[in-house]
């Protein structure tokens, strides 16, 4: 068993131990943010992995040991945990899904659904699902784990599947829907101890559904019907997206008001019935920008509203442009003119500590800046590059800048002696802290310092 190799800083991997008796080999569709780390969650409990994807850079990177993502497992980072399994045979990668079908009876699949312009892209989905139908055998078992518009399990996925493989669903073949809750960089630990609900196409599928998810999850798991699984992963990541628009709205108040947005929230927060999230530069990735989206296509076949919801993506929509007119304000405070500064962008993730830049508010803040004239250099340590204004290190993006954004954190920043690094910036310089990384630090006293 895989497991017992995990033994970090004298800590086990503390593996669910639970198999179902029939699984012995699982095929993860999709090698991203999420698949990734599953499959080698699945290898990790001694189950032989079959990743599968399409695109040959994903594989071509996996197979040479190398991956983008910023995850652990107590202490030993993903690309240890990927050669370890790579090298004890349980995990193995194809692009076939033929491949894929000769050594498994059970499919996670975690492909995902783009979203252009606001409309949903269901493409990727459904060449994943023609693909598997094509393979699929009696007896299999089919778990999507990616976050659907509701209804697509029972209107889209099943017709697809039992036209393609010439299968009745239920009789031939098993299908059911469980979301995914993790959080980037929190992936290994999630993946075992966070809840989930699940819903299978009939009582058969979900409990043998329940039993596969059990292999990694130690947390409960609860049963529903599909639609309401579907629909409850949508508004959860509604529901936070809403969250972090009432934080950025009371931060925009506490500005307002000169009072330190993280103080009030402390003491806001002391009630036992209020907890208010922290607000910062946007909300970025795809989860909580693309919910509502997901939702558009019912809301329009139905004829329904979700004006909150609406409200709340305008407010985060916004939140870096927002961000780039304070910093015009502050700079119009020091006597410069944004089309005439430097600024400096730290942090490009769409969060603190991770690898992924999709939708990312540091992303949207750097595009205004540009659009508006500033001249803009921007460094984080794990986005890759090859954008205009990216360069190369911390030092580069400060020198003689007349403004520094911090947007994300990431480690090596942590390292950073801020004091000292930011004494390279121009005179009279603007600071703008929006993830509440230099409060501890003094700062030169001719800066003009502002927190989120
Ligand atoms: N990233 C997160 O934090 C997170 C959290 C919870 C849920 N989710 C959901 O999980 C799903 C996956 O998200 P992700 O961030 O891992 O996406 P991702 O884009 O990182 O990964 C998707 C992978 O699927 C591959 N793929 C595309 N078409 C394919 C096909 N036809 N066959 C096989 N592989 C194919 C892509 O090449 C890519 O590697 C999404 O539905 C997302 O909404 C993501």
């Amino acid at each position: 068993m895989g497991r017992e190799e995990y033994v970090v800083t004298g800590v086990n991997w503390k593996g669910s131990g639970y198999m179902p008796s029939g699984l012995r080999s699982v095929a993860v569709v999709g090698l991203g943010f999420i698949g990734l780390p599953l499959a080698l969650s699945y290898a990790m409990e001694g189950v032989q992995v079959v990743g599968v994807d399409v695109d040959e850079s994903v594989l071509g990177r996996i197979n040479r040991g190398e991956t983008h993502l910023q995850e652990s497992y107590n202490g030993t980072p993903i690309d240890e945990i990927l050669a370890r399994e790579t090298a004890s045979g349980r995990f193995r990668t194809t692009c076939d899904y033929a491949e894929a079908a000769a050594h498994t009876d059970t499919y996670l699949v975690t492909v995902g659904i783009p979203v252009n312009g606001g409309e949903v892209d269901m493409s990727p989905l459904d060449r994943s699902v023609e693909s598997l139908g094509r393979v699929l055998k009696p007896g299999d078992l089919a778990i999507f784990r990616s976050t659907l518009v509701p209804g697509t399990t029972r209107e889209r996925i099943l017709p697809a599947l039992e036209r393609l493989s010439g299968l009745r669903c239920g009789s031939d073949f098993h299908l059911a829907y469980s979301s995914e809750r993790i959080a980037e960089g929190r992936a290994f630990q999630e993946f075992r101890e966070m809840p989930l609900a699940v819903g299978g196409i009939d009582v058969a599928s979900t409990e043998r559904a329940r039993e596969v998810l059990s292999v990694v999850t130690t947390a409960e798991i609860t049963p529903s019907d599909i639609e309401t699984v579907e629909t409850s992963k949508i508004l959860e990541n509604l529901q936070r997206d809403i969250n972090i628009a009432i934080a950025q709205e009371f931060a925009a108040l506490s500005d307002a008001l000169q009072i330190d947005t993280y103080e009030l929230i402390r003491v806001a927060n002391t009630h036992r019935r209020v907890d208010l999230l922290k607000p910062g530069p946007g909300v970025g990735g795809y989860c909580l920008p693309y919910a509502l989206h997901y939702l558009t296509p019912k809301m329009r076949q139905l004829g329904l509203d979700l004006p909150l919801a609406l409200l709340a993506r305008d407010i985060n929509q916004g939140t870096p442009l927002r961000i780039v007119d304070r910093l015009e304000t502050l700079l119009g405070e020091q006597g410069r003119t944004l089309d005439s500064a430097r600024i400096a962008l730290l942090g490009l993730a769409m969060k603190d500590y991770s690898s992924d830049d999709r939708e990312s508010p540091a992303l949207e803040i750097g595009a205004e800046i540009v659009r508006r004239g500033g001249r803009l250099r921007a460094f984080d340590p794990v986005i890759p590059d090859g954008r205009p204004f990216t360069c190369d290190s911390l030092e580069e993006a400060l020198e003689e800048s007349h403004a520094m954004i911090l947007a994300a954190r990431q480690a090596c920043f942590d390292e950073v002696d801020w004091a000292s690094a930011l004494e390279c910036m121009a005179d009279r310089p603007v600071i703008m802290d929006t993830r509440r990384m230099l409060d501890c630090v003094t700062l030169r006293p001719d800066a003009r310092v502002w927190r989120i």
